[in-house]
C-alpha cells in the first residue's frame, strides 16, 4: 500500500490567537510533519510571540519540536508595537493559557539561520513547505544568508496580503505585509512557488460562535486553546466588524495545504508598495506576460494569489481539524 505522503512543514509565526489555531490544526493533521517553528515580531513583540510558540508546543506535548527566535523588527528596523488590543497583552487572549507550562529551551540559532538548515535537511524527503503566518522578515533574511535558500524550499504558503480588496491594518494594507513590505517584495520575487492566502479569501472563512463553542468544549489541546484564547479575539472582531465568530486568517493557510481545491487562484507577478499611504499593499500585475505589465512587474515570477474560496467548506474543514485534537 502506498504510504501516505508525509509533508515536512515549518511554520514561521507571530502567535497570536489565529496562529495558535493554525498550529493546532497542523499538530492534529497526521500527513503534516511539523519539523520546526520560527517566530517573528508582529502581533506582539518577538519575546512574547516566541514564548507563546514554545509554550503552545509544550502544552500540546510537542516540546520536542524546535523553536527558533527570529526578527525583532522589519528589514528597515520598524516594529509598530503589536496589536495587544486584538490578541490580548499576552497575545493569547489574556487568560493565562500558558501559566505553569514548562517550555523547552529555544534553539541557539536565529530563525533565519534555522530556516536555511531545516530547508536543506528536508530536501531528501520531498522538500520543505514553509507556512508563513506573520511578517516575512525571517524569510527575506534567510535569502540574504543563503541566496540559494529559495531553491531548497518546496513551496511557501503564506497568510497575508490583499490583492483585490481593502486591507485590515490600514485601508490599503493587510497586517503581515504592512509589518515588513520590503521583505514581502523580496519573498514574492524569489524563485520558490508561493501561494498567497490573503484577505481576499480569509475574510470569507469564518468560524461561528456555535462552531467555536463545539471546539472549545473538547478536551485536549485545541479545546483549551480555543476556550482560553478565542473570546478576547472574538470580542474585538464583534466590536470592530460586527461579526459573530472569528475570521480564520492563519487557519485558512493551513486549510489550503489540506484542500487547495476549495480555493480559486490566479497566477500573477506581484509587487508590494513600500512608500506612502499605501505602504504594504499588494499590487498584482495586469496580466501574466511581460508585455502586459509595466516595468516594475517585468521579470518577476508569477505567484499563486487566492482570489476566491468556498468559505463554508473551508470553515467546516477547520472545525473538523480542531475537533480532532
Ligand atoms: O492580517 C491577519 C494576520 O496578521 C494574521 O496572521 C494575524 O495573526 C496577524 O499576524
Ligand atoms: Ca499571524
Amino acid at each position: 500500500m502506498m504510504q501516505a505522503l508525509i509533508e515536512p512543514v515549518v511554520v514561521d509565526c507571530d502567535p497570536g490567537v489565529d496562529d495558535a489555531l493554525a498550529l493546532a490544526m497542523i499538530l492534529a493533521t497526521p500527513k503534516l510533519d511539523l519539523v520546526g517553528v520560527t517566530t517573528v515580531f508582529g502581533n506582539l513583540g518577538i519575546d512574547q510571540v516566541t514564548a507563546n510558540a514554545a509554550g503552545l508546543l509544550a502544552l500540546a506535548g510537542r516540546g520536542n519540536i524546535p523553536v527558533a527566535k527570529g526578527a525583532v523588527s522589519s528589514l528597515t528596523g520598524k516594529f509598530s508595537g503589536g496589536v495587544p488590543h486584538v490578541h490580548g497583552k499576552d497575545g493569547l487572549g489574556d487568560q493565562s493559557l500558558l501559566s505553569g507550562v514548562q517550555s523547552s529551551p529555544l534553539g541557539k540559532h536565529h530563525a533565519a539561520v534555522q530556516l536555511v538548515s531545516m530547508a536543506k535537511e528536508s530536501r531528501s524527503n520531498g522538500g520543505l513547505t514553509l507556512v508563513a503566518l506573520g511578517p516575512l522578515t525571517n524569510l527575506a533574511l534567510a535569502l540574504q544568508i543563503d541566496p540559494e535558500f529559495d531553491t531548497y524550499v518546496k513551496r511557501v504558503v503564506l497568510m497575508g496580503g490583499n490583492a483585490f480588496c481593502m486591507g485590515n491594518a490600514t485601508p490599503a494594507a493587510e497586517a503581515n505585509m504592512l509589518g515588513d513590505p520590503e521583505a514581502a517584495d523580496i519573498v514574492f520575487g524569489a524563485r520558490w512557488p508561493v501561494t498567497m492566502v490573503g484577505l481576499d479569501v480569509t475574510h470569507k472563512v469564518l468560524l461561528s460562535s456555535e462552531q467555536l463553542s463545539r471546539i472549545a468544549a473538547q478536551p485536549g489541546f485545541s479545546g483549551s486553546v480555543t476556550s482560553r484564547t478565542v473570546p478576547f479575539y472574538q470580542s474585538f472582531l464583534k466590536r470592530m466588524n460586527g461579526i459573530d465568530g472569528i475570521y480564520c486568517h492563519d487557519p485558512s493557510a493551513v486549510a489550503f495545504l489540506l484542500a487547495p481545491e476549495l480555493f480559486q487562484t490566479r497566477a500573477l507577478p506581484v509587487r508590494v508598495e513600500t512608500k506612502g499611504i499605501s505602504r504594504g499593499k499588494i499590487w498584482p500585475s495586469l496580466g501574466d506576460t511581460d508585455d502586459e505589465s509595466p516595468e516594475p512587474w517585468q521579470d518577476r515570477p508569477a505567484i499563486e494569489i487566492c482570489t476566491d474560496v468556498q468559505g463554508p467548506k473551508v470553515s467546516s474543514l477547520i472545525e473538523r481539524a480542531l475537533l480532532e485534537s
